[in-house]
């Protein structure tokens, strides 16, 4: 069994990881200033004598060395960041500091204490609006914000540290994730927690355009195997690969397996398509199957049923 430290432990996909790696046996070191992350959300894993969390910030200079050589990690999941795009518009040296000089801090952390393996929280957004569909790894990057470049600065200084001083590193390029605990006040949050909130207070959704835009959207215990896959299976080379399903839903989908849920809700409100949305956003999956031996196994309609009801609905095998 190993000791995996996880920054952003607080958070969505962090807690998730947590719960799964607890889950399979392995011990979690959580780190979390709970910028956006929250208490609540660890609720399960502070139960576990295999979980300690450390309220720290990882982007101030020291304190990720400082953790690693106290807690010698075999892993690390770089999960903490800021983490919607608009913010990182609106004040790009922030982004900066938390989706690039942490990712540094995080490199060379791992390379004074001798971790084997380091795993970051990609996006999607790294491709910005490529033309392919399905997108395969070797797309061309383009990304159209500094969140965006940020992530594809971060994979880049990650691989060429993990190569030149002989830890593994695994980007992991997250389509649109979804479920439980995403926060549907953040902007980035995704339509999904939004339109959750929305049925189940009886309020109308709006779409933007006509509702035929598709996103590959991925369940969060999905990626929180992924993750769990990329720091603890044996033998796996540095790289990276996109964590997606490649199903495409379009949002007038959506709407609709959240109207049968919710009969008495009104029918979405239409809007004029905003600006630089992404029409289609559908990643190709095949990379991660070899890389990692991952394959998700919730399709939208099972994770949503889970969302709805608050209950585990079984996955396939
Ligand atoms: N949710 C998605 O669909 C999605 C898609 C692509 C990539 N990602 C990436 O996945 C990661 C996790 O995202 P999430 O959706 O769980 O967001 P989140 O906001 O729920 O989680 C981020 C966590 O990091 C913590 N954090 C931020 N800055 C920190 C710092 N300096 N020190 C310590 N902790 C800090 C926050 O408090 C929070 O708990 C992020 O790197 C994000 O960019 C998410």
């Amino acid at each position: 069994m190993a000791k995996i430290l996880v920054t952003g432990a607080a958070g969505f996909i962090g807690s998730h990881t947590t719960d799964y790696l607890l889950g399979e046996g392995h011990k979690v070191v959580g780190v979390d200033n709970f910028r956006t992350g929250r208490k609540e959300n660890l609720a399960t894993a502070l139960r576990s004598p295999a979980f300690a969390l450390q309220v720290k910030d990882v982007a101030a200079p020291g304190v990720l060395a400082d953790l690693v050589a106290a807690e010698r990690p075999d892993a690390i999941i770089h999960l903490a960041a800021l983490v919607s795009v608009q913010e990182s518009i609106a004040n790009p040296e922030l982004n900066f500091s938390l989706n690039v000089l942490a990712s540094q801090l995080v490199a060379e952390a791992a390379r004074l204490h001798g971790v084997g393996r380091v795993v970051f929280a990609s996006s999607a957004a790294i491709y910005g609006d490529a033309a392919e569909r399905p997108i395969r790894e070797s797309a061309e990057k383009r990304p159209v914000s500094p969140y965006g470049a940020a992530k594809l600065a971060s994979e880049d200084l990650l691989l060429g540290h993990g190569a030149c001083y002989g830890f593994t590193v695994r980007c992991q390029r997250y389509f649109n994730v979804f479920g439980a605990r995403q926060d549907p006040a953040s902007p980035y949050s995704g339509v999904i927690s939004i339109f959750a909130r929305n049925y189940r207070e009886g309020k109308s959704v709006t779409l933007y355009g006509d509702g035929r835009q598709t996103r590959d959207f991925i369940a969060v215990g999905d990626v929180a195997r992924a993750n769990a896959l990329a720091a603890t299976r044996p033998g796996l080379t540095s790289g990276a690969a996109n964590i997606c399903t490649g199903r495409a839903t379009s949002l007038l989908d959506l709407a609709g397996i959240f109207a049968a849920a919710h009969p008495g809700v009104g029918a979405p409100v239409h809007r004029a398509a905003r600006a630089g949305d992404i029409l289609h956003s559908l990643g190709d999956p095949a990379a991660a199957a070899v890389a990692l031996g991952f394959t998700a196994r919730t399709g939208v309609a099972a994770g949503l049923a889970e969302l709805i009801s608050g209950q585990p609905v079984p996955v396939l095998p």
